[in-house]
């Protein structure tokens, strides 16, 4: 059940819900079966719409898990834009290459293997949008990164800024304390960016999205 919006207006809005493509509905039952943390299919719906209005020639994700999300932003794509995605489970990895082959986007999404801690310092392209999903702890030195190699006017789109409700609770389980102390620490570093315009919404586990100034 979610904590931050009203499962009522989930299911509602579930009903409306047209996606006929079938890799993207197996990989969201694959995700849920295996515990495997995906976007939540609204931030996605978010991310899609953000990608066409933005229309981003190239784009970096850090955190590809099975590339679901890297397939949905490559899908709305224009030709010859591409995604580099950064990913450092070699088991995520294996499944990731067999989802972006089976939905013939190998031409457009580039995996990256390794951590993103390790990598981002040494990448030398500049991006029009940085899709940030990795482990929370390291959200505060992968957004510095990302700030300095995000293009002006570019897209941050930063997943899980509600962390299951927990962000604005006051009851947090203990197993959640820490990683919702460093939420709680990147929310308040990410709206009170100089370098950026932010907004932080309600959305799925709360998406931020901040614009490079
Ligand atoms: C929430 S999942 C990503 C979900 C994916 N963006 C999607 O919506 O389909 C986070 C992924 O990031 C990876 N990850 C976490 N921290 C990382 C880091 N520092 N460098 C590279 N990968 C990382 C994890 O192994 C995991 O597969």
């Amino acid at each position: 059940m979610s904590k931050i919006i009203y499962s009522e207006q989930i299911e509602y809005l579930k009903k409306l819900r047209i996606e006929s493509n079938s890799l993207i509905l197996k990989m969201e039952e694959f995700a849920a079966k295996n515990n495997i943390p995906i976007l939540d299919w609204n931030s996605a719906g978010l991310l899609e719409q953000l990608i066409l209005i933005h229309k981003p020639k190239m784009v970096l994700e850090i955190g590809t898990a099975i590339a679901y999300s890297s397939i949905r932003i490559a899908r709305k794509l224009k030709k010859g834009a591409f995604v580099d995605t950064i990913e450092k489970s070699k088991n995520n990895i294996k499944i990731a290459k067999e989802n972006i082959k089976k939905a013939k986007l190998t031409n457009s999404i580039n995996i990256i293997e390794g951590n993103a801690l390790d990598i981002m310092p040494y990448l030398d392209k500049k991006y029009d949008f940085i899709f940030l999903d990795a482990d929370k702890e390291d959200y505060e030195k992968l957004f510095f990164y990302s700030l300095m190699i995000l293009k002006k006017n570019g897209v941050m789109f930063v997943d899980n800024l509600l962390w299951h409700g927990y962000a604005a609770s006051t009851d947090v389980p203990s197993n959640y304390k820490k990683s919702t102390e460093y939420i709680r620490e990147f929310n308040k570093l990410f709206t009170t960016s100089p370098s950026l315009s932010t907004v932080i919404l309600p959305v799925g586990d709360g998406v931020g999205i901040g614009i490079k100034l």
